[in-house]
């Protein structure tokens, strides 16, 4: 329930939304509406929108036309950041700044923080809460630049779930994660969608979230091409090796081409 009366309102809603860079759009007319507790993959080529359509809907692509809600509130009035927890793609947590693990799941936390800026018992715990639901409890006071890329992206994802957030979003969460902490990781993801937080998450390595996703959104040049469930064709190539994973995984494969085919359908997808 809530303020429309009965009517659930979107988490996110766009319309006919074009959303780039200066002159250049790149996603155009998109309709979109992310439902609470919905866990929508956004699919497509490289190339086609995924993280610019993402970036809009966090306020860092400009939407040059058409319509943004965020809970039901116009996207320029909307100040609740700490509703919405970002992992954004490529990004490392690591810098020249040597800023521990601690530190920066803990800067997950300011959205929330009062006046004095200063962490409280409970914010510790969530950061805590964190750090050790992606298996870096031994490393809090390790400077993230240290890490491993894979370890980065973990802290980055520590540092998203540490504002507590009541949607996810994940720009290609898991890339460069190795398959054995990608499972980790998709099964924090589904206990989180278990707890009906709502998810919008692009990833080309989509086979450990098959279980949660309730439907994809595929873009091609910057349009929507699909909308609807999620097929067992659109579970693609590099899939086949976290589905293979118990036999073919060896700690120096992680990468998309060492493929070992064997991904079976999901008898739940229909396919
Ligand atoms: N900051 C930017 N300024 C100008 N153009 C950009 C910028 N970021 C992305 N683009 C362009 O927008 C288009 C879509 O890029 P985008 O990163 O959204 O694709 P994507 O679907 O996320 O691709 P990938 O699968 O490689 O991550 C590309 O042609 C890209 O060159
Ligand atoms: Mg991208």
């Amino acid at each position: 329930m809530n303020a429309t009366g009965g009517q659930l309102t979107p988490v996110v809603r766009l319309r006919h939304a074009s959303i780039g860079y200066g002159d250049l759009a790149v996603v155009r007319d998109l309709d979109f509406d992310l439902m609470p507790g919905e866990v929508v993959a956004v699919l497509g080529a490289n190339g086609s929108g995924k993280s610019t359509l993402v970036r809009g809907i966090l306020g860092l692509a400009q939407l040059q036309g058409g319509t943004l809600e965020l809970f039901g509130i116009q996207a320029n009035r909307f100040h609740d950041r700490a509703r919405i927890g970002y992992v954004p793609q490529r990004h490392t947590a690591g810098s020249a700044l040597p800023s521990t693990v601690r530190e920066v799941v803990s800067s997950g936390r300011l959205p929330r923080l009062g006046w004095f800026h200063r962490l409280g018992a409970t914010d510790r715990a969530a950061v805590e809460r964190a750090v050790e639901t992606v298996g870096l409890s031994d490393r809090m006071k390790t400077p993230v630049g240290e890490l491993s890329g894979g370890q980065q992206r973990r802290v980055l994802i520590a540092r998203a779930l540490a504002s507590e957030p009541d949607v996810l979003v994940m720009d290609e969460p898991t890339a460069g994660v190795d398959v054995s902490h990608q499972r980790s990781l998709a099964a924090t993801l589904r206990r989180l969608a278990d707890h009906r937080v709502t998810m919008l998450v692009v990833s080309h390595e989509i086979g450990p979230l098959v279980p949660m996703v309730t439907r994809a959104v595929v873009l091609q040049e910057g349009r929507k091409r699909y909308d609807g469930p999620l097929l067992s064709s659109m579970v693609g190539a590099s899939d086949a090796v976290l589905e293979g994973a118990e036999h073919a995984h060896h700690p120096d494969e992680d990468h998309e081409d060492d493929v070992t085919p064997g991904w079976v359908a999901d008898p739940r997808l229909g396919g």
